[in-house]
């Protein structure tokens, strides 16, 4: 098996660990920490031309595609085209995540749960304010794909005018920002849950929970994930099911039939509130630093299971459920995630690997000589895997404080609300 990852960042190191036994690995363009599963290839993720070709000429048998924007743009329909297997969905499919109006259009078709909304264009600010005003608390989003950055929090009414004014008259997130979606503010517990799927079948992996926030407590500035673990224990079974049953499959068939066959990792980001389980978001991709957590979970061989998905089959595979669990405490870049400097030397990798269960995913990081040096805001997601999740978070935080780099901020709080359930 000859298997290509695109992407350079944790999500894509966890993804070379766990095909690390395919006979042949490239990851494109990778990170210091891919190379010691593959070979690090330098095709930027988004050169779908670039891509393609060197998946032909390298009879590449799978290409796994970590972030969105190359799905987006088309590259599981390029590869497609040249009869290569993707894990990964198409750009029509994968509009669930690449406009939030199409998704919640798209939901509202198919009776799935989420949060009460309505869509607005540039030229409707004042619509869009005053259908702010009819709810309590809203978020406003960008529409289109924004890096992490697209969702406003608005406690109040000010701040829901200053948002879409932002948004629609001074035009911040450029076109992204040119629709917008006004909805309610949900409360409850978020969770994350990945149906790797080949468009008819799919399996569902453990769920988890990511901490968005910069800060200890769920404060600060909103990030691409400061920490994970799995399973989550606010995803019951009973929940699960429901999320099944409400979520993915109606997802699934609604794409299907509308034309837009879903294949690859469908991210379900929920909110679970006094009604159930609502979307909050769907992602058309794996979650970063989720699958630093799920990953290690899996129940069975991570190749099979996204070939299945990829080239049809993924029905005949069973995950068996592991009695395990695991924690990722992301090490990023003093400022981020605002601005940031790079290329700081790293220290104590080796002696951090070593701690029993810890798995050392890089993110944001480069080879400079010898040296690993500092590349990116998110730099390490340090992973540990237990029998217990206390135990995992534990040994997550000891090997986190073997690592250091200039500047190295943390969540001390990873896993609080399931420790809090204990
Ligand atoms: P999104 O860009 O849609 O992923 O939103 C980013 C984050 O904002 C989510 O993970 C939630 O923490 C929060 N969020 C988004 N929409 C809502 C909502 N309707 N209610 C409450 N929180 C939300
Ligand atoms: N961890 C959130 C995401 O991958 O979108």
């Amino acid at each position: 098996m000859r298997v290509l990852i695109v992407g350079s960042g944790g999500r894509e190191h966890a993804l070379a660990w766990a095909v690390r036994e395919a006979n042949k690995l490239f990851i494109a363009p990778g990170n210091a920490g891919t190379r010691e599963f593959g070979e690090n290839v330098s095709i930027k993720a988004t050169d779908t031309e670039g891509l393609v070709a060197f998946s032909r000429r390298e009879n590449i048998d799978l290409v796994v595609v970590g972030p969105e924007v190359p799905l987006a743009d088309g590259l599981a329909d390029a590869l497609g085209q040249a009869g290569v297997s993707c894990f990964g969905p198409s750009a029509a499919a994968a509009e669930i995540e690449s406009s939030k109006v199409f998704a919640k259009a798209f939901m509202q078709r198919h009776n799935v749960p989420t949060a009460q909304w309505q869509a607005f264009l540039l030229d409707q600010v004042e619509e869009a304010k005053a259908y702010a005003r009819t709810l309590e608390r809203c978020v406003v989003k960008a529409s289109g794909l924004a890096a992490g950055k697209g969702a406003i929090m608005c406690e109040d009414h000010t701040s829901s005018d200053r948002a879409l004014h932002e948004l629609l008259t001074v035009g911040r997130l450029g076109d992204a920002g040119r629709e917008v979606v006004v909805e309610e503010w949900m409360e409850g517990e978020e969770a994350s849950v990945f149906a790797l799927t080949d468009g008819d079948d799919y399996l569902v992996l453990d769920p988890a929970q990511d901490h968005k926030r910069a800060f200890n407590d769920d404060l600060g500035p909103n990030t691409g994930g400061m920490g994970a673990y799995a399973p989550a224990p606010v995803m019951t079974s009973n929940l699960i099911d429901e999320v099944c049953r409400s979520i993915i499959e109606p997802v699934l068939e609604g794409m299907a039939r509308e034309g837009r066959r879903y294949t690859g990792c469908l991210y379900a980001g929920l909110m679970v509130t006094d009604q159930g389980p609502k979307v909050v978001e769907f992602n058309c991709r794996f979650g970063d630093p989720e699958t630093q957590v799920v990953l290690p979970l899996i129940g069975a061989d991570p190749i099979e299971v996204l070939l299945g998905a990829a080239s049809g089959g993924i029905g005949n595979l069973r995950l068996t459920k592991q009695s395990l669990a695991a924690a990722c405490v992301v090490l990023a870049s003093g400022g981020y995630p605002g601005s940031y400097n790079k290329g700081y030397p790293i220290s104590g990798l080796n002696t951090a690997s070593e701690i029993p269960g810890a798995l050392v995913f890089h993110a944001g990081t480069k080879s400079d000589g010898q040296r690993t040096v500092t590349a990116g805001g998110r730099v390490l997601g340090v992973t540990a895997v237990a029998s217990t999740l206390r135990e995992a978070i534990g040994r997550a935080y000891e090997a986190a404080d073997l690592i250091e780099f200039d500047g190295k901020h943390l969540r001390r709080d990873i896993g609080y609300r399931a420790l809090g359930r204990e």
